[in-house]
């Protein structure tokens, strides 16, 4: 039978009511609130679930202090955390949707001020902190960057327990998937690409030690997250760096059979971001990254949700139809309308498939 865009969608052991996710995206938000959620969340993450997206998941939120982007991320390191999300999650349950989080740890690319503010380093002067990374490989920014501290084991053991703790928090706060961020750059994907990483201890060098941190963090947060909550993980498929060694999409197949092989249930196939050296990045327009789902899910033989420049509900219909995809992720469509799902029901013909929330029924 052929899946379309307001299909079920079985992941582990949730039903999900559609194959439309909105993807995680930093709100940048936690003014002076050291990672606490903040009525913004719940209206923006909550205004998408009323708009009847079938996932919402929150932005990628740091595991750890120094995990943040910026001051202002979002953060899941105490029960504090947890609390400060549950309103939002309780929120997005009672809309239909199911709730969402994205765990990630920034790496090198953290200790920056907001995009609106440039996105330039910030010095344990004006509010920032030294970074760690895999290896000594500073984001080049023009300024200087902040300083950096390359990973001991006790390090990284330390980061995969702030992982599985995170985990924990997001259970707490009723969050039922997780996704990990494995991708743009930030720790996971740093270590598995050996453009940044240059260790020659037991993490880096060949294929299976590169990929052991995101394995031993995947190991991890399976010990204390429930196998009937779905658990994800979004990669970049490519580094799109074409000089030297870099992570590619021929790594990236492997890497998701042994995702998919320790209990992951979705593949979130986005690209890029590690560094600005990257070379031929295709423009940013409809279906851009739809390719590198679809060769992962084929050869792989994994479910994959597809990210990047879909916009239309024709467009997302058809990636769902055509098997490219199992799910389509849509992010800056979803700040444009946070309706989207339900527009897209109307437009295809399938409102009876969607429901809109009772007090706007005079709106329909
Ligand atoms: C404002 C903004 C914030 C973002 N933050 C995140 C994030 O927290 N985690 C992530 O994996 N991707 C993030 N992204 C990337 C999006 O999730 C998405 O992959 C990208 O925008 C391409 O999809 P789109 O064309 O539907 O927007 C962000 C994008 C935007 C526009």
């Amino acid at each position: 039978m052929v899946s379309s865009l307001f299909s079920s969608l079985r992941l582990a052991e949730l039903t999900i009511p559609n194959r439309i996710f909105v993807s995680p995206m930093c709100q940048y938000s936690c003014e002076d609130r050291d990672g606490l959620a903040t009525n913004w969340h719940l209206v923006h993450l909550g205004s998408r679930a009323t708009g009847g997206s079938g996932i919402v998941l929150a932005e990628a939120t740091a595991v750890a202090p120094d995990g943040r982007i910026t001051p202002e991320d979002l953060g899941l390191w105490s029960n504090e955390h947890a609390e400060a999300l549950r309103p939002t999650v309780e929120f997005i349950k009672s809309q239909g949707s199911i709730p969402g989080i994205q765990l990630s740890h920034a790496g090198r690319k953290a200790s920056k001020t907001r995009p609106w503010e440039g996105g330039v380093p910030l010095q344990p002067s004006g509010g920032g902190w030294s970074v760690i990374a895999p290896s000594e490989v500073p984001w080049p920014y023009d300024e200087e960057p902040p300083k950096m501290r390359v990973m001991t084991e006790t390090d990284i053991d330390r980061t995969v327990e702030q992982f599985r703790d995170a985990a924990e928090y997001a259970l707490e706060a009723g969050f039922q998937i997780i996704e990990l961020h494995a991708a743009h750059g930030y720790l996971l994907h740093e270590f598995l690409s050996p453009y940044t990483n240059r260790r020659d201890d037991k993490y880096g060098g060949s294929f299976e030690n590169r990929i052991r941190f995101p394995m031993k963090v995947i190991k991890a947060v399976s010990e204390v997250w429930p196998a009937e909550n779905p658990l994800m993980v979004r990669i970049s498929a490519t580094d799109w760096i074409e000089e030297g060694e870099s992570w590619t999409l021929e790594q990236s197949v492997r890497l998701v059979q042994r995702f998919a092989d320790a209990g992951v249930d979705l593949i979130d196939v986005s690209t890029g971001a590690l560094d600005p050296v990257a070379q031929n990045i295709p423009q940013t327009g409809p279906n851009y990254q739809v390719p590198f789902g679809e060769t992962i899910r084929k050869q792989a033989d994994v479910a994959v949700g597809t990210v990047g420049g879909i916009t239309s509900p024709q467009q997302a219909d058809a990636i769902v139809r055509n098997e490219r995809a199992d799910a389509v992720i849509i992010g800056r469509e979803h700040l444009r309308d946070p309706y989207f799902a339900l527009h897209a029901a109307e437009e295809l013909g399938v409102e009876d498939e969607i429901e809109w929330p009772d007090p706007y029924a005079y709106a329909v």
